[in-house]
């Protein structure tokens, strides 16, 4: 019987070594701009209980509808998490960090991991992707808003990510939009018939859900559908206002538009989206925004919330192709026969000790092969080792950019290359 051939489920994929250090890059860029905005990281469980989510991102939304993975484990009811706001305000509330909340001080957390939706895979989307996002708790000032929105800009173009339109929008608060929700109701009923399918779903479950349709005999349809910009409460858009002006001041490009929602329940006052035409269909690159209710929601005290994710997997099909390249290896070290084999790994030894990277082979290569294999790994310095080298302490060094050779001892190999300017 043929041994079966296993590939990566569908939906999931593997980071190949020199996919794996783009990301990298991308990582440890979040990490180091997050720091500088007093960010600090949190990392919860992949496992949430299903319950969190029904709760937090809504029974009715697509993502919990649709798209969750979950399976019973033993009594409990289990699932992969779909995003990670829900989990890290559940952590927020059970080891009680709002303690640490002081006016003007809020929770400033940061997140970078796997998410899993059940969604039909295609350019940009998949079933595992990651996410890199923040949540700051405690702070419902609009400055809040367009600090976290400010350092979002710098996130992408510390990474060089071409401009995108960062569309903002006030959803309203548990006062005001309720008189919303009928007022778009009462316009939607003799008009259903002539939605899609979805929304004819939507319309029942939420009907704010109808005006995020990207079919294009809706969206026409729905241009002429009540806004939800008449209907905020005077605090609202006061909020709202001042969002706008306080990302002026930062000077944070954004375009208004009264139709944005998002598809997760948990959004009060301030949504956003930033998508980008080169990532075709799947264009929105992130999304985010305030849940004031949601901390109180998942058992704890009364305190705001606002956040972003950005989608990795997109964000890296806009990465420019020279950002995030793996290292070059310092030095190749290339014994001629074997018996160089030993002293070839003792000088790698001291050399990987002082902390270059060094390519050695395991086993007696002809000098051709050797070569090759330096040049794949970028080696910078080609370092020869033979029965003369081992008498005198002195190496034939060569230069692989240049081809210059040199005749060069220990310290002065190790001065050579760590002087270098390409490293
Ligand atoms: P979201 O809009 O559902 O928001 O997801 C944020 C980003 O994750 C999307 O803009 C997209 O780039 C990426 N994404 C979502 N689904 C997929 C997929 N199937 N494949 C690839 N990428 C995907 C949230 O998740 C909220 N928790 C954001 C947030 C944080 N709001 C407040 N704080």
């Amino acid at each position: 019987m043929a041994t079966p051939r296993y590939t990566a489920l569908r939906g999931t994929r593997d980071l190949l070594p020199e996919e794996a250090s783009r990301w990298r890059f991308v990582e440890s860029t979040a990490h180091e701009l997050f720091a500088r905005f007093g960010f600090e990281e949190i990392r919860t469980p992949v496992l949430e209980s299903l319950e969190l989510f029904t709760r937090s991102v809504g029974a009715a939304s697509d993502i919990v509808a649709k798209q969750m993975y979950t399976f019973q484990a033993g009594d409990e009811a289990v699932c992969l998490r779909p995003e990670n706001t829900a989990p890290v305000v559940r952590a927020f509330v059970e080891h009680a960090l709002y303690r640490r909340v002081a006016a003007g001080f809020p929770e400033r957390l940061y997140y970078i991991g796997p998410m899993f939706r059940h969604e039909r895979p295609q350019k940009g989307r998949y079933r595992q992707f990651h996410q890199i996002g923040v949540e700051v708790l405690g702070a419902e000032e609009p400055l809040a808003d367009a600090e976290t929105l400010h350092l979002l800009d710098q996130l992408l173009r510390h990474l060089g990510i071409p401009d995108g339109v960062l569309v903002v929008n006030s959803v309203g608060d548990a006062n005001c939009r309720p008189a919303y929700r009928d007022a778009l109701l009462r316009w939607l009923e003799p008009r259903t018939a002539q939605l899609c399918e979805d929304c004819q779903r939507r319309h029942r479950d939420n009907p704010l859900r109808v005006l995020d349709c990207k079919v294009e005999a809706d969206r026409a349809l729905l241009a002429e559908a009540p806004r939800l910009d008449e209907y905020l409460c005077t605090p609202c858009r006061d909020h709202f206002s001042a969002v706008c002006r306080a990302l002026d001041d930062y000077g944070v490009a954004h375009r208004i538009d009264a139709r944005l929602v998002r598809g997760l329940d948990y959004y009060e006052r301030t949504v956003f989206e930033l998508s980008h035409a080169d990532l075709g269909a799947q264009s929105a690159l992130l999304g985010g925004g305030r849940y004031d209710g949601l901390v109180q929601a998942l058992g704890g005290p009364a305190v705001p919330g606002f956040g972003f994710a950005v989608g990795l997997e997109r964000l890296m099909l806009l990465l420019p192709p020279d950002l995030g390249q793996a290292h070059r290896t310092d030095a190749a070290i290339i014994p001629l026969g074997a018996e160089a084999l030993h002293g070839a790994h003792r000088l790698a030894d001291h050399l990987r000790r002082e902390g270059l990277s060094v390519l050695v082979p395991l086993t007696p290569r002809p000098l051709g092969a050797q070569l090759r294999r330096a040049d794949r790994s970028r080696a910078r310095f080609a370092v020869f080792v033979g029965g003369a080298e081992q008498a005198t302490g002195k190496f034939g060094v060569k230069d692989l950019d240049s081809g210059e050779q040199q005749t060069l001892d220990e310290p002065a190999l190790l001065a050579q290359i760590k002087g270098d300017p390409r490293r």
